[in-house]
């Protein structure tokens, strides 16, 4: 079933994201183009996101799938923008136990509903070229590709080096 985030939910939403995002993660990429940085791994770049997606307002609009067991197997975050009327998905994970059987789906569906139901005229959500899953995923649902975007990143050296 689906419900609604609470703050004792805060360490499976990480575990699911460090599993999760290996290799759907501008994070992930950047650590394998320049090395660690900043003596902090993807992970914990990554995580802070989570940190962010959940703070203050923002946990309203955040929805977790929990099994009869009482296990969380995925999440969605979201936020909403009452002036552009745009809601915003920034993250959607499901433990890889249980990918595959509909609840990635569910999920987007759930908060698809809550922005409508907060007045939002439209749904956002931004994916990796390379996540294979996102590219055919979205589209399904109705999402419409607007735009592509291009990362980079360099490493600030000594500029007389
Ligand atoms: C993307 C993700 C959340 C989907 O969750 P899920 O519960 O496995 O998804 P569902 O079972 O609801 O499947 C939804 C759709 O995803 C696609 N999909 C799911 N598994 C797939 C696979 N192994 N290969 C290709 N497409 C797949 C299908 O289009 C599927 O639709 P269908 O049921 O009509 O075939 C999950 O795979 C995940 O956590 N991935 C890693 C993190 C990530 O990429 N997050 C999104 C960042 S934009």
């Amino acid at each position: 079933m689906i419900r609604p985030y609470r703050p004792d939910d805060l360490d499976e939403l990480k575990r699911i994201t460090a599993v999760c995002f290996t290799s759907v993660s501008i994070d992930r990429n950047i650590e394998d183009k320049l090395g660690v940085i900043g003596g902090h791994d993807w992970q914990w770049r990554k995580l802070r996101h989570i940190d962010n997606d959940v703070s203050g307002d923002h946990a309203r609009h955040v929805f977790v799938w929990q099994t009869p067991e009482a296990e969380i197997a995925g999440y969605i975050t979201g936020r909403t923008d009452d002036d552009s009327k745009i809601g915003w998905i920034p993250n959607l994970a499901v433990d890889p136990a249980h990918q595959g059987s509909g609840i990635g789906r569910q999920l987007i569906n759930h908060l698809l509903q809550h922005f409508r139901d907060e007045g939002m005229e439209c749904a956002k959500i931004e994916t990796l070229a390379q996540n294979e899953i996102g590219a055919t995923f979205y589209p399904a649902i109705g999402f419409q590709e607007v735009a592509r975007q291009v990362h980079y990143v360099m490493r600030l050296g000594d500029p007389e080096e």
